[in-house]
């Protein structure tokens, strides 16, 4: 398959228009947005839907977010919505937050992997805006990567991965947030965070007071048991390398790695630690600043599997605001390895 780049620098580009079209007619686009880039098709199109899972390699039964550019979108997929969905929608959207409601049956159960609920997001991007509106239609959009790696940042991400498994990449600048959407479910009896985002829990209780979090959040899902939000019982954001996180502060975290270094080890830190390790260093972000770390954590797994690291130390992210939703990815891209360095001095696990 031969895949299209259509620069994309602004909502009036006339490029957008193409996008659309190939949208329209049945076809894959990737697109930025504010979190991560997104592979787009029309959410209503069963076969068009599937060419998502075909070029992501993705499990049939992880359902899609649903992407729309209007509030009259949001009635042509979900059905009851309750009064707290239009609270969220009013203090939150267009932005980082996905909502699981009851599912109209215009959605087809290849977007919902069968569950009678979907997941729905207004995009805050203003070329994701810009496509969606022009072709009139709500658009399913994973994040565009190969399932398993981390989430693609930049068009680069979606270059190399994408190219020839898709019909058209929009090329655009990088993704502002860096980590995917909130998911919040509203189709429960109590609103569920099913997986930590760009809008943290308290600006979420700010609105709608109690919201519960999913074991999933903090912990491994049981594979054998149900979980809210399919996606979170697979392994993610895996890089090639085995990563363990260091729970401990910076002076500790120096010690540990330069005593343990070898070929082959490298340390995922931050900004400020680059120049007292002894083992190549890639930096997600600054220590403090959970926004920053957000912004370049993707990024920064994928620049280990450049380096060829087999072995990686990474700092602890703080886990309060959107740093949450840091420590959530990266616990995943450890596969829930968490050593205490001071208990474990000096052992390597
Ligand atoms: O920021 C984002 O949300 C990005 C951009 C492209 O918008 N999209 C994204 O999609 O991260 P994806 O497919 O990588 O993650 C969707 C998550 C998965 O964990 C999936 O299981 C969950 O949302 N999900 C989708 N529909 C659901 C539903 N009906 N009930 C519960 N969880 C659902
Ligand atoms: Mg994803």
């Amino acid at each position: 398959m031969k895949t299209e780049i259509l620069d994309i620098e602004n909502a009036v580009d006339p490029a957008a228009e193409r996008a659309a079209e190939i949208l329209l007619a049945g076809g894959t686009v990737v697109i930025p947005t504010e979190t991560v880039y997104g592979l787009a098709a029309d959410a209503r199109n069963p076969a068009a839907v599937r060419k998502i899972f075909a070029a992501k390699d993705r499990p049939p039964d992880n359902p899609l977010i649903v992407h729309i550019a209007s509030m009259e979108m949001l009635g042509l997929c979900a059905s009851n919505i309750p009064e707290e969905a239009r609270r969220l929608a009013e203090a939150f959207w267009p932005g980082p937050l996905t909502i699981v409601l009851d599912k109209r049956p215009e959605i087809p159960d290849e977007v919902t992997a069968g569950l009678e609920t979907v997941a729905v997001r207004f995009p805050a991007h203003p070329v994701a805006r810009a496509v969606i509106e022009r072709a009139g239609i709500p658009v399913a959009a994973p994040s565009a990567n190969r399932s398993g790696r981390p989430s693609p940042t930049t068009a680069r991400h979606c270059i190399d991965e994408m190219s020839g498994r898709v019909d058209a990449i929009v090329r655009s600048g990088d993704c502002a947030v860096g980590v995917e959407s909130t998911v919040l479910s509203l189709a429960g009896p109590v609103p569920r965070l099913l997986r930590p985002g760009g809008i943290t829990p308290e600006q979420l209780r700010g609105i709608i007071g109690h919201v519960e979090l999913d074991r999933a959040v903090l912990g491994a899902a049981d594979e054998n048991e149900p979980v809210g939000s399919p996606g979170m019982k697979y392994t993610h954001y895996a890089p090639d390398a085995q990563i363990t996180l260091l729970d401990c502060g910076r002076e500790e975290f120096i010690r540990f790695v330069n005593r343990n270094a070898a070929p082959g080890t490298a340390a995922l830190c931050f900004a400020g630690d680059v120049r007292d390790l002894d083992v190549k260093s890639i930096a997600y972000g600054t220590e403090g600043n959970s926004a920053s770390q957000a912004h370049g954590l993707f990024d920064a797994l994928r620049k280990l599997d450049e380096c060829g690291a087999q072995t990686v130390f990474a700092r602890m992210p703080q886990q309060d605001g959107i740093g949450l939703a840091v420590y959530n990815r990266l616990l995943r891209a450890a596969g829930y390895r968490i050593i205490k360095p001071e208990s474990n001095e000096g052992e390597r696990e």
